[in-house]
């Protein structure tokens, strides 16, 4: 999950660490005190670490491949309370952790509800809901926790790729219960494969705009997505990179003033730079390419090693660093943790070698 913000990161990825980008970031917070937008920045993700013990109450097929799973408390308790654009930590059987959207209506404290769509060439996270998960089920879950924040604004243009629809729902239903000028543009390979046209059906069907790929190409043009972007609206955008990607670069040129996006996969690495990795456990060296994340290169050796999020936000893959200098990229650490641990995932080092606790 990344957000818009401007100036952008350096080639690196790093958040303005030169003369130029401090100078300019001056003057943003200048501008945003202004202006009084910096509340459309995001707030760093909040670790929540509170286990819920939850069952599988439905399972419901929700288009091709697409299933939604309600989970209620094992107990029967009222579940923690949660705002569009959250995500639940799963816990599934075999150990893997995985984000998931919360889908449903945050008013009901009686149930949470998530949809996962079933990748057979994936990791094996959504093939183990789909294929081993079954009502009656238990799971274990972290959160609900919002690396997605719904902010409030005059206006919003909200795009979904797929199953990127699942934390852009609730925002539209959000949206249309406070009478805020809204726009939905909807994508997805084909129609049977879109979740949820049957509940976007009973919102305002002239402000949603479904686009599949199969009529209509993919990837879609920013500038044709964005031209339904009502003045000076706020952007929410979860679908595939490179939809992501092309409204990024069209912004500016649109009549939307904010983005804030949610990636399925791992972020791009921009110029990122070889370096290795000596694990002292296992006493291995391992080199890092430029275009290949710690994580990925660790991955090789322990191929059991805990992850989940990829981007930086989750914190599953945090490592005890030992020594070398750490070019920190993640949205979750504390500057405490800094000091000793790195996220693998995202983060990379500084100089040509860095020692982990691995
Ligand atoms: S896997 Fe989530 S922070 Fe690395």
């Amino acid at each position: 999950m990344d957000d818009y913000q401007i100036p952008p990161p350096d080639l690196r990825g790093r958040a303005h660490p030169d003369r130029m980008f401090r100078m300019l970031g001056a003057l943003i917070t200048a501008f945003e005190s202004l202006t009084n937008c910096a509340h459309l920045r995001r707030p760093p993700t909040q670790r929540v670490d509170r286990d819920l013990n939850l069952v599988v109450d439905e399972i419901r097929v929700e288009g091709q491949d697409v299933r939604s799973f309600r989970l209620v408390a094992a107990g029967g308790e009222k579940l923690p309370s949660w705002q569009p654009g959250c995500h639940l930590d799963v816990l599934l059987p075999t150990g893997r952790r995985r984000q998931y959207s919360l889908c449903g209506d945050p008013r009901d404290r009686g149930s949470y509800r998530i949809a996962v769509r079933r990748i057979a060439a994936g990791a094996g996270g959504s093939r183990e809901l789909h294929d081993c998960v079954g009502t009656g089920s238990t799971l274990t879950a972290r959160g609900p926790r919002n690396a997605f924040p719904y902010v409030r604004a005059g206006g919003y243009l909200f795009i979904a790729g797929g199953i990127g629809i699942t934390p852009i729902l609730p925002m539209v239903k959000q949206a249309a219960a406070d009478g805020a000028p809204w726009q939905l543009v909807y994508t997805g390979r084909s129609r049977a494969s879109m979740p949820f046209l049957d509940e976007l059906s009973e919102l305002d069907p002239a402000r949603v705009r479904l686009r599949s790929y199969d009529e209509c190409g993919f990837p879609p043009s920013g500038s044709e997505i964005l031209q339904y972007a009502p003045d000076r609206a706020t952007v929410y955008c979860c679908g595939p990179a490179p939809i992501i990607a092309n409204v990024r670069r069209d912004l500016p040129d649109s009549a939307a003033q904010a983005l804030h996006f949610e990636r399925f996969t791992a972020p791009p690495i921009v110029d990122g730079q070889p370096f290795e990795i000596a694990l002292t456990r296992s006493n291995r060296v391992l080199t890092v390419p430029p275009d290949r994340s710690a994580l990925e290169a660790i991955r090789q050796q322990i191929p059991d090693i805990a992850y989940s999020c990829r981007q930086g936000f989750c914190g599953t893959c945090r490592t005890r660093v030992i020594s070398g200098e750490v070019d920190h990229r993640d949205r979750v650490l504390t500057d405490r943790e800094r000091t000793d641990t790195m996220t693998t995932c995202v983060s990379r080092s500084r100089g040509d070698q860095i020692v982990l606790d691995l």
